[in-house]
């Protein structure tokens, strides 16, 4: 899975340079549709509907798919072996220029489709002519943008694994330790860094599931669908299918042509995990702020102010979050692009990879370079220990105290509210009111009301399943290890 642009555009400004063949004056006859037209395309024409400059990206796609489909025609009879192996030697020797960086793609032939198959023609004759037989552009795109996407998904699964493991890691590594939980953005109760992590882990873990579902989708053969209504050629598309290990094939030509529902999947898929990435971000800059100061990002992974001589700013962060909008909005493009679209294949289509392309790889980027940011940051311990001990955030721990004792809990409710207005007045956490302060609140608290008020008595008390306390974190964090597999 190619997701640097940087090297892409240097190999092609290699292979333009390289390239002695390339004319920019090419006639319609050298076009592969040419035909029926008598004017040569205009060139403003050429460049608007070009698309090469990004689609050249599914080049080893496009040429798995052909090579499947030759197979097929060879099998089927529709072309004699003999040419079946001189488009097999032809694609794969493209194949290897394109990978050298020293194929020449041509905008005037628009795509990856016609780029490969022109030159194709021009390496081994008429055979390669035979080989866009009973096949369309309009199933061809299809098929090379699902074989990108099931690709995809099992990177971003790779990836979502690296950060799930840098959440789990962390969560070991400060098991025991405890931190304040927000609700509001305002202290709320006691829990354990542990925990929150593995709320992290459980975020990517349905993201990790969502991709997977998504690729049931996504793993169809279109090919065969040809134009729009099939083909009255022997095909065999579950051969090819099977060569391209599909395990099924779509079910209605006109339908599968213009069918983008699997890219709109895959790239709401990667949305939930660009903002799962995003709110994660945003504590990350919160907790590293001088407010807060709940983590320290390691230096290499954090940069400086040009002016500031004193700043240590959470770029990282900050830029994932930033990035969130671009990748709402390449699901944003999909969406409106197709929802006027009728029956079938329409251009508008072709402006479906641009997003693909954009959100796979600043989700990968932000997967990756979260997980190493992950595996480098430290929670600062006293310093949560330390937040957790102000604003009455065992509140409810005292009121689930009285409900022990058979208050009805909207009474324990208002109790524990007036002793909390008294605390305020008197400048006093709860734990250090003395029993005779807290029984002017109620006479059923006794002595043993001090163990529930303790921090540590507060995250242990609270064994409900999927609950902070220090058993459930275990078993939470086992389960965790066994399915990474670590
Ligand atoms: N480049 C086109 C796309 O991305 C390929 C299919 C074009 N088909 C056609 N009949 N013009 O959708």
């Amino acid at each position: 899975m190619q997701t640097n642009k940087t090297s892409k555009t240097s190999k092609t400004n290699k292979a333009n340079k390289t390239n002695k063949t390339s004319k920019t004056n090419m006639t319609n006859e050298t076009k592969l549709w040419g035909g029926r037209f008598s004017e040569k395309t205009a060139a403003s024409v050429e460049a608007f509907t070009a698309s090469i400059h990004y689609d050249r990206r599914l080049y080893r796609q496009d040429i798995a798919g052909s090579q499947a489909h030759a197979k097929m025609l060879v099998r089927q009879g529709l072309i004699s072996v003999e040419e079946g192996e001189q488009i097999r030697q032809g694609l794969a020797a493209i194949e290897q220029e394109i990978e050298q960086g020293v194929f020449a793609f041509k905008p005037e032939l628009e795509d990856i489709h016609m780029n490969i198959e022109k030159a194709l023609v021009d390496r081994i004759g008429p055979a390669g002519a035979k080989l866009h037989t009973a096949r369309s552009r309009n199933d061809q795109i299809n098929l090379d943008l699902r074989l990108y996407l099931r690709e995809a998904s099992e990177v971003l699964a790779g990836l979502l694994d690296g950060v799930r493991t840098s959440f789990v890691s962390l969560a070991r590594r400060y098991l025991g330790a405890v931190m304040p939980g927000y609700t509001h953005m305002q202290r709320a109760q006691p829990v354990l860094i542990s925990h929150h992590m593995l709320a992290y882990y459980e975020m990517f873990g349905r993201d990790r599931e969502r991709l997977s579902d998504c690729a049931k989708r996504i793993n169809v053969l279109p090919l065969g669908a040809a134009a729009l209504a099939g083909t009255g050629l022997p095909i065999d598309r579950e051969f090819v299918a099977a060569e391209l290990g599909f395990p099924k094939v779509t079910a209605n030509s006109m339908d599968t042509v213009g069918d983008r529902d699997f890219a709109v999947e895959f790239v709401a898929a990667c949305t939930l995990i660009q903002l799962h990435l995003s709110r994660l971000s945003e504590e990350l800059v919160l907790w590293s702020s001088s407010e807060f100061r709940f983590v320290e990002l390691a230096d290499s992974f954090c940069t400086g102010s040009s002016i500031m001589p004193q700043k240590k700013n959470p770029d990282i962060p900050e830029l994932i979050r930033g990035k969130s909008g671009r990748v709402v909005g390449n699901l944003m493009s999909l969406l409106t692009m197709l929802k006027g679209l009728p029956l079938t294949y329409n251009r508008d289509l072709q402006e479906d990879k641009e997003p693909v392309f954009d959100t796979m790889d600043t989700v990968a980027q932000g997967l990756a370079i979260t997980a190493e940011l992950l595996a480098h940051m430290k929670f600062n311990t006293a310093r949560l220990e330390e937040a957790t001990k102000t604003g009455y955030m065992t509140a409810t721990d005292l009121a689930d105290y009285l409900v022990v004792k058979n208050v009805p809990f909207r009474q324990a409710h208002a109790i524990v509210g007036q002793t909390v207005a008294y605390c305020v007045k008197k400048k006093k956490e709860l734990i250090e009111l003395s029993l005779e302060e807290l029984r002017q609140f109620s006479p059923v608290i006794e002595d043993d009301v001090f163990a529930v008020l303790t921090v540590k008595g507060s995250v242990d008390s609270r064994r409900s399943t999927g609950g902070t306390s220090m058993v459930r974190v275990k078993e939470a964090l086992a389960k965790a290890e066994r399915e990474l597999g670590i």
